[in-house]
């Protein structure tokens, strides 16, 4: 026994020496106890480098380069969990643990050796979803019920929120956003964080900046203006840094205007340190960038997973005087000021059984909360008892969350088609027992993925016969379509049979709608994606459209709950859907171009990334600022839900009338219908754009009423501070405010403006509250 461990310490070096229990000397620094200045004059380099990069990962065909390093691999995470910092044990430092991601948190539900113990977690609503609430406070709950699962399965940092801007429809991720607009997405992320770290566990917001496809996504860089940077790409980091101070951010694996986002002291120092004030850690996303020491000169203080590359190049560095040992101390510093925040640092014996029972339950209205009524021609709410037809392979196989490292291992997925029998509805046999054996078998003829969370192609709807199809609109009381949508990880989706619909949704479409409506009976789509697709081709064949979007686990409950009504329809549109994708400017470009070649650098899991460039043309003139600003009229657009109540708007008061500071504005919104609803309520401010361009107008505030029954009435108060009436201008590198009349704009949705209000501003003003 002796003698193995003596071979192991030749073999890894200091660290394993310096763990034993005989080398700690009562006279060693301790975290925690000691300065930590002390802590890290007492480590060696090889620590100090170990320290600033995670303790490795494996995947299949990994290259030999990215193995894990050799100082301190740990073995003690928690299966599943992404990445590991190293264990110090000589000095009190532990290894702490992170894990994904934005819908829940990713762990393995089962472990080696462990009969019947599991260790799943609640999938929660995508974000798109959540966002669709325009509920900080419900998102701020999801986020305490996620928090509590990251803290009892032993993890001390949740690889979430996500909040990258959805510039184009088809970007891969976009489930995992929030939103095409910045104050939306900042918001949402601020809440999660709010909710996540009161569980006394971290965050990680991702990814810093300007990820919004995934195409080529470790070379790609990204040309962008600096107004269209900070208003549009930077502005929800901004607000979520400001307003909840995240323990982490995650940079992004592209460049921004030719420098990897990792290497950028102009992105990691200059707006996030010193503009935002941010002091937390900043992580690599995993295996982002290229060059370590730039890495770590930039403030980029922990890389993940941790390469061995990465340390040989950080030693010779340190070696040649390329990497300042203050550099190095710097980020070591930051590292253990996250360890010292950690529950694993502070001893908590987590229990492995956070409560997924209740987790389930706020879940479920979550998901009910974002799903958004498109249109209702009289279809909506259903009544139970009543008999439905329902086609769609995602009735049956209903999709909770994207996948790749948004995905969550759930215990269990309630089905749109047992949410409905379980709400009351019978759903017809015969299309019940049809499904679920077609998709079993089509799934067993997929071919295996490069990597296990890679998404695997879709399967095509299962063709229904035209005699079926007449026998269920005599039989039933009312025809359902699910229609599926899945994305993820690696890869944008596409304009065909993605984004629209394929031959095989179009024809069952048409031939339900036309036997349902030759029985006067009523089609109901509801939509089952994780992000926009198109909807003015087919629309007018539903009676009523529901987005669910990917609503996790509880899925089926919270479709069947809006559907009758039992959770009125709340959820608004927070980005917008275009009547064709060429609508959306960014589409001009998307998603990019290759430069020569694959790139001879490109490292990495996505080594296949090439060199590439994509110019965002499209500047701010993102989702609505553009569909607005140029008239384009959008199939539904920002801010849009329907209700089964109706809403009226009345008496917007600004107070003071005027001011160079903040402004409030109040409103009254009543319940004019006659079923309960809530109602999300939305400030726009136009701005008079004589010295730059503006968009036609700016969300700038919104809340969501209470429950308001018929008659009920409720007073909404938003503030405008001068910062929201300001544009960035990249000359003289500040928030410039326009002297001139601003419109208050009250709206319903970005379309739909019910109440309007003007305010002067006297002269420009520099907003000096922010840079
Ligand atoms: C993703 C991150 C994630 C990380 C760890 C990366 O591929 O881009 O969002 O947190 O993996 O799983």
């Amino acid at each position: 026994m002796e003698l193995r461990a003596g071979a192991f310490a030749a073999l890894l070096g200091t660290a394993l020496v310096a763990a034993s229990p005989l080398a700690r000397a009562a006279d060693l620094p301790q975290l925690g106890q000691s300065p930590l200045r002390d802590v890290i004059a007492a480590m060696t380099r090889e620590e100090k480098v170990g320290l600033v990069m995670g303790t490795g990962m494996t995947f299949p065909g990994q290259p030999p380069d990215l193995q894990a390093p050799v100082v301190g691999a740990t073995t003690a995470g928690v299966p599943g969990a992404a990445g590991t910092t190293l264990a110090i044990p000589r000095l009190g430092i532990p290894s702490i643990v992170v894990a994904d991601g934005p819908a829940g948190l990713r762990i393995q539900p089962t472990r080696k050796g462990q009969d019947g113990r599991t260790y799943y977690c609640t999938a929660f609503p995508v974000a798109t979803s959540l966002a669709s609430s325009w509920d900080v406070d419900l998102v701020e709950r999801v986020g305490r019920a996620m928090g509590d699962e990251v803290k009892e399965y032993g993890v001390d940092v949740l690889l979430a929120p996500a909040l990258n801007i959805h510039r184009n429809p088809l970007g891969g991720r976009n489930f995992e956003y929030y939103s095409e607009d910045p104050l939306v997405a900042g918001r949402m992320a601020a809440a999660m964080v709010r909710g996540v770290q009161s569980q006394g566990v971290g965050t990680s917001v991702k990814h810093f900046a300007a990820n919004n496809h995934e195409w080529n996504r470790n070379t790609i860089d990204v040309k962008v203006s600096a107004r269209a940077l900070r208003e549009i790409y930077l502005r929800g980091f901004e607000i979520v840094v400001r307003e909840a101070g995240p323990w982490t951010v995650m940079s992004s694996y592209n460049k921004v205007n030719g420098t990897y986002t990792s290497e950028s002291p102009a992105l990691l120092q200059g707006v996030l340190r010193d503009d935002w004030k941010f002091d937390g850690l900043v992580m690599t996303d995993w295996f982002g960038g290229k060059d370590p020491v730039a890495q770590m000169i930039a403030g980029n203080e922990l890389l993940m997973p941790g390469t061995a590359r990465q340390r040989r190049e950080l030693l010779a560095a340190l070696e040649s005087g390329a990497l300042k040992e203050e550099v190095l101390d710097r980020n070591v510093e930051r590292v253990l000021a996250l360890v010292l925040r950690t529950p694993t640092f502070h001893h908590y014996v987590h229990t492995d059984r956070p409560d997924l029972k209740a987790h389930a339950e706020e879940a479920r209205p979550a998901a009910a909360e974002g799903m958004v009524l498109l249109r209702n021609q009289g279809a909506l709410p259903l009544k139970a008892p009543a008999k439905v037809a329902l086609f769609g392979n995602s009735a049956y196989a209903t999709i909770t969350g994207g996948t790749g490292s948004g995905d969550v291992n759930e215990a269990y997925v309630v089905s749109l088609a047992q949410g409905l029998k379980d709400a009351g509805l019978a759903v017809d046999r015969r299309l019940a027992e049809a499904y679920p054996p077609y998709i079993k078998q089509a799934e067993g003829k997929r071919p295996p993925m490069p990597m296990p969370f890679m998404l695997p192609p879709p399967i095509a709807e299962m063709a229904v016969s035209a005699e079926e199809v007449s026998r269920l609109a005599r039989d039933a009381d009312l025809a359902l379509v699910s229609i599926g949508r899945n994305s993820g990880e690696f890869r944008d989706r596409t304009l065909l049979d993605d984004f629209e619909l394929t031959a095989a949704e179009k024809a069952l479409l048409q031939a339900v709608a036309s036997a349902v409506h030759g029985q006067n009976k009523k089609l109901v789509v509801v939509l089952n994606v994780g992000g926009v697709i198109e909807t003015a081709s087919w629309r007018d064949l539903a009676d009523a459209i529901l987005l669910a979007w990917q609503p996790g686990q509880e899925a089926g409950h919270a479709i069947a709950d809006v559907l009758l009504g039992r959770t009125p329809p709340s959820g608004k549109l927070a980005t917008t859907f275009p009547v064709r994708w060429q609508d959306v400017p960014s589409s001009a470009g998307f998603p990019g171009k290759t430069l020569v070649g694959p790139d001879p650098n490109a490292r990495g899991p996505f080594s296949g990334d090439r060199a590439a460039e994509v110019a965002y043309d499209d500047d701010i003139w993102v989702g609505y600022r553009h569909f607005a600003t140029k008239g384009v009229t959008p199939a539904y657009p920002f801010g849009f839900g329907m209700s089964y109540a109706a809403f009226g708007y009345s008496g917007l008061t600004l107070s003071p009338p005027a001011s160079d500071r903040s402004l409030t504005a109040l409103v009254t919104v009543t319940n004019t219908g006659t079923v309960a609803g809530r109602e999300v309520v939305q400030m726009y401010v136009s701005a008079p754009g004589q010295s730059m361009p503006k968009p036609a107008l700016e969300l700038r505030g919104f809340a969501k009423t209470r429950l308001l029954a018929p008659g009920a009435s409720q007073v909404l108060t938003f503030t405008l501070s001068p910062r929201d009436l300001a544009s960035f201008d990249a000359a003289s590198s500040s928030w410039k405010v326009e002297a001139g009349t601003y419109t208050v704009k009250i709206g319903a949705s970005s379309a739909d403006i019910r109440q309007t209000a003007t305010f002067t501003r006297a002269a420009e003003s520099i907003d000096r509250s922010s840079r």
